[in-house]
């Protein structure tokens, strides 16, 4: 597949493919990883051409794309939709899907084969799970079917309701042990990267020296060795007040809101389209249908 650069963008043809290797590599650089989300063609292009090393199809996409209330809802099929879309769109960075609600809590073999049907449909190359300790024996099933994962500790969405709301974890003593067993046993199972949300920056620095895995933090604070933000939260398209975390680094809301008012008041007042954004006849075609209609018009006299 090639991919055509547009002008302007940050685009480096001879970037290296981001791998499992290359991500353990950076955090033994000490070099930061980074990591969006996207959930169409569109805006998986332009995340890998500005270089990002990983593109996430995480499913807050049931929020940011479909409009569900949390990440519950969301399917495998409608997961498996984007992530094929997602994959049309990246060259370089590492796509990873994530198993929605469901995908993954029940059977074991229904848990790997969902798994698989990412990568092989989807063209996916790591799938990511929620859960600490408990998701060990799954995890390992999943690499033993030559896939990589993703662990994902600490405020895990998919836990709301157990939770009692989106609160920030691991802030007692008895959390923090928990934490870190999740985390050691995770990277024992052989996670290839491991996302820790919301959880104290104390924390997430401790599992991330202890941990060989390279961890991606979101509201876990600056010294993980990655960091991930959702694409729709950095561009203000995302409705509601952002967590604490979530750093604004453009407001796609206001171009886009601009751009629909201004061609709904062009249309209003005929300013669009003009003569040059219409299609003319070729000149002898033109100059046939005159003929017709002047006979036409003094025919009618
Ligand atoms: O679904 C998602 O976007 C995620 C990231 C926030 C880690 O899981």
């Amino acid at each position: 597949m090639s991919l055509t650069p547009i002008s302007g963008r940050l685009l480096d043809e001879n970037r290296p493919k981001v791998t499992t290797a290359s991500l353990r590599e950076q955090k033994l650089r000490h070099e930061p990883i980074t990591c969006l989300t996207a959930y169409d063609y569109a805006t998986a292009r332009l995340v890998d051409e500005a270089g990002i090393d990983i593109v996430l199809v995480g499913d807050s996409l049931a929020q940011a794309m479909l409009g569900y209330e949390n990440t519950l809802s969301v399917t495998m099929d409608e997961m498996l939709h984007h992530v094929k879309a997602v994959r049309r769109g990246v060259k370089n960075a590492l796509l990873v899907a994530d198993m929605p609600y469901g995908a993954y809590q029940l059977d074991p073999q229904a848990a790997v084969s969902n798994a698989m049907r990412f990568v092989k449909e989807g063209g996916a190359e790591m799938v990511k799970l929620e859960g600490g300790e408990r998701r060990a024996d799954l995890i390992h099933r999943i690499i033993d079917a030559e896939i990589p994962v993703a662990g994902h500790v600490g405020l895990t969405p998919q836990s709301v309701n157990v939770m009692g709301g989106y609160k920030v974890q691991g802030k007692s003593l008895s959390g923090i042990e928990q934490l870190m067993r999740d985390a050691v046993t995770l990277d024992r199972a052989g996670v290839a990267c491991l996302y820790l949300e919301g959880i104290p920056r104390e924390v997430a620095a401790m599992i991330t020296a202890e941990v060989a895995t390279p961890t991606i933090g979101i509201g876990a604070g600056p010294d993980c060795d990655g960091q991930v933000l959702v694409f729709h939260d950095i561009l203000n398209l995302t409705f509601g007040t952002p967590a604490k975390f979530v750093r604004r680094y453009g407001d796609a809301a206001a171009l886009i809101m601009h751009a629909v008012q201004s061609f709904r008041a062009d249309v209003k007042s005929r300013q669009y389209p003009s003569d040059e954004e219409s299609y003319h006849l070729p000149k002898e075609t033109k100059a046939g249908l005159d003929t017709v209609l002047a006979r036409k018009r003094s025919m009618r006299r």
